[in-house]
């Protein structure tokens, strides 16, 4: 199976040290499946709302990793509602490829139902950036690895964040290792999406939407790094 390469990114920051990893909003389920093939944790949970797109995965793990059937489970539920404390262990939630709106109510909500659980999550919304780190800022998480991508001329932040406090590793709401680079085609990078992300709140503000003041300021202070 061929993973985009937005996807790779995301597998590449997935450490091996969980007992679970919930592929959440999994969609056909191609992340969580990589993730089963590596054996990368002793239990992966497939989660999506849509009940033909689990029943489907469901089919295809059962048929081609029959081997495997006590290291996944699939889960045909609102991931807001994550049954993590019936799970014993640390645990990896990643969220990709879903709007920064939904993405801050489902992660206050797990926050809310979970906050003795020392969680990890892996998040890379499709938009919204801003607005998920300043939430992920009020929840007092911290950061653990925060990277920028290119996929099909799409800019994806991808970030790696614990629920635990450590004072030393704080989040930026604009980001901090995203913008700097060791090489050309990286420093090409940064520009572009600073300059995308720029223009986008500059419109916002011309529409005199709440908040882009703020917004536009906070990234004007961005210092690109080589
Ligand atoms: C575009 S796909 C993302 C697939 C994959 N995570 C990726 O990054 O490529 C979005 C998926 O989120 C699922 N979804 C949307 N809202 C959800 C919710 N509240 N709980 C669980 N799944 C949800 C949809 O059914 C859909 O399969």
């Amino acid at each position: 199976m061929k993973l985009s390469k937005r996807l790779k990114h995301i597998e590449s920051l997935v450490e091996t040290n969980y007992d679970h990893i919930w592929d959440c909003c999994c969609d056909h389920g191609f992340l969580g499946t990589q993730l089963l093939i590596k054996q990368t944790a002793k239990n992966i949970h497939f989660v999506d709302i849509v009940p033909e797109l689990i029943e489907d995965i469901e089919k295809k793990l059962g048929q081609f990793h029959p081997e495997q059937k006590s290291n996944w489970n699939t889960h045909c539920i609102d991931v807001a509602k994550l049954p993590l404390t019936i799970h014993q262990g640390k645990h990896l939630i990643i969220i990709a490829g879903i709007g920064g709106d939904l993405m801050l109510r489902v992660i206050d909500a797990i926050y809310r139902s979970h906050s003795k659980l020392e969680i990890d999550f892996l998040l890379c919304p499709v938009n919204r950036q801003f607005a998920l780190r300043e939430k992920l800022i009020e929840l007092n998480f911290s950061l653990r690895d925060e990277i920028l991508i290119e996929d099909k001329s799409r800019f994806y932040e991808i970030l790696l964040v614990s629920n635990k406090v450590n004072k030393d590793s704080t989040i930026s709401p604009v980001g901090e290792k995203i913008w700097q680079s060791n090489n050309e085609i990286q420093a090409k990078l940064t520009k572009a999406y600073l300059n995308k992300t720029l223009n986008h709140y500059q419109r916002i503000r011309q529409n005199n939407a709440n908040n882009s003041e703020r917004v536009v300021a906070a990234y004007r202070n961005v210092k690109l790094k080589d």
